[in-house]
Formats: structure tokens, C-alpha cells, sequence
């Protein structure tokens, strides 16, 4: 019988702001649009930072603020537009309609969403989902995981 490593939660990816902001760079550089690359995580997680790496590595070079209020921003000097979502404030996925949700999603764009989870079934099947958690006790870190949500919430990242 095959037994699982004793303690399978103990590796983790913690990064620094700069660690992160290299590790965005890195990946915005990388990417080949159309995709999808959503971040989740609490207030103050780091998404924001992290979105504004990514365009830079994609080549965007206008200012990456949160579109809180204005719910969707464009980019552009990247290979495709960027559209930048912060679905923050969004009250029912249904708002997403006369955002023209749909059309950004078909287009040949590089879409990038912070709190992708206000979406709910709006949301498609995203080959990229992020998400930055915080570290207890280590507040200049965060947790980096990819590939869902789930992992979140067992390494403490509600905790903060
Ligand atoms: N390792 C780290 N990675 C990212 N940000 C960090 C890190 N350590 C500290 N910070 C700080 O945490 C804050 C993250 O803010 P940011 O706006 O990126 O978060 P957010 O997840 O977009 O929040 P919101 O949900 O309010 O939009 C910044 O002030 C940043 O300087
Ligand atoms: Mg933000």
C-alpha cells in the first residue's frame, strides 16, 4: 500500500511583494491570450498588486488601478487588449449582462478578475484561477495557490 506524505499541507508557496511581483511579470510575459486568469482572495490579499505585474509583463504600460467603481477597465500595448474586472461590488451575477460579460469573454483578449467568485455561474471554466491568501503571523507574505479555491481557507488565509 502506498501511503500519503505524513504532513501532505506543510509545503507552501509564501512569496514576498517583490517575489510576487516577479513571479507576475514572469507570467504576464508568458501568457498567450485568449484566457482567462482569475484572483480570488480576502481585502488586501494582493490581487490587485499582482494584476498590475501581469500587465506589466504583457506589455501593458497605462496605470493598472482597481476598477472597483467602474467595474471593468481596458488596457492596451500589450499583444491583445486586457480587460481588468473587479467584481468587488457586483450585487448578482446577472449585472454582469449589460457589462457585456459575454463579448469580453469571445473576444481574443487577455480578461484578468479579482473576486471571480461574485461571478458565480457566469463564471466560465477558467484554466487559470489564482488565489493569495495571507500568512498569519507573517504579514509582509502571501500564500500563492493555483488551480482552485479550495486550498485557501485550510492554510489559514480567512484568518487575517
Ligand atoms: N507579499 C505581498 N504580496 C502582495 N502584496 C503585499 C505583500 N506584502 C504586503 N503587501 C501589501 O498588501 C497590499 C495588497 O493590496 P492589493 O490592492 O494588491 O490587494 P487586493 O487583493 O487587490 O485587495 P482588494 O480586495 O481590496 O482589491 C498592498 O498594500 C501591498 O503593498
Ligand atoms: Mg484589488
Amino acid at each position: 500500500m502506498i501511503l500519503p506524505p505524513p504532513h501532505p499541507a506543510d509545503g507552501r508557496l509564501a512569496l514576498t511583494e517583490p517575489e510576487l511581483v516577479a513571479w507576475g511579470e514572469r507570467l504576464g510575459r508568458a501568457i498567450t491570450a485568449p484566457l482567462c486568469v482569475t484572483l480570488a482572495g480576502d481585502l488586501g490579499a494582493g490581487k490587485t498588486t499582482l494584476v498590475q505585474a501581469i500587465c506589466r509583463g504583457y506589455g501593458v504600460r497605462d496605470d493598472v488601478t482597481s476598477p472597483t467603481f467602474a467595474l471593468v477597465h481596458e488596457y492596451r500595448g500589450g499583444p491583445t487588449v486586457v480587460y481588468h474586472l473587479d467584481l468587488y461590488r457586483l450585487k448578482h451575477p446577472s449585472e454582469l449582462v449589460p457589462l457585456g460579460w459575454d463579448d469580453l469573454l469571445s473576444e481574443r483578449a487577455l480578461v484578468v478578475v479579482e473576486w471571480p467568485e461574485r461571478a458565480g455561474e457566469m463564471l466560465p471554466a477558467v484554466p487559470l484561477a489564482i488565489t493569495l491568501a495571507h500568512v498569519p503571523g507573517e504579514p509582509g507574505r502571501r500564500l500563492l495557490l493555483t488551480g482552485g479555491h479550495a486550498g485557501a481557507t485550510a492554510f489559514g488565509g480567512d484568518d487575517t
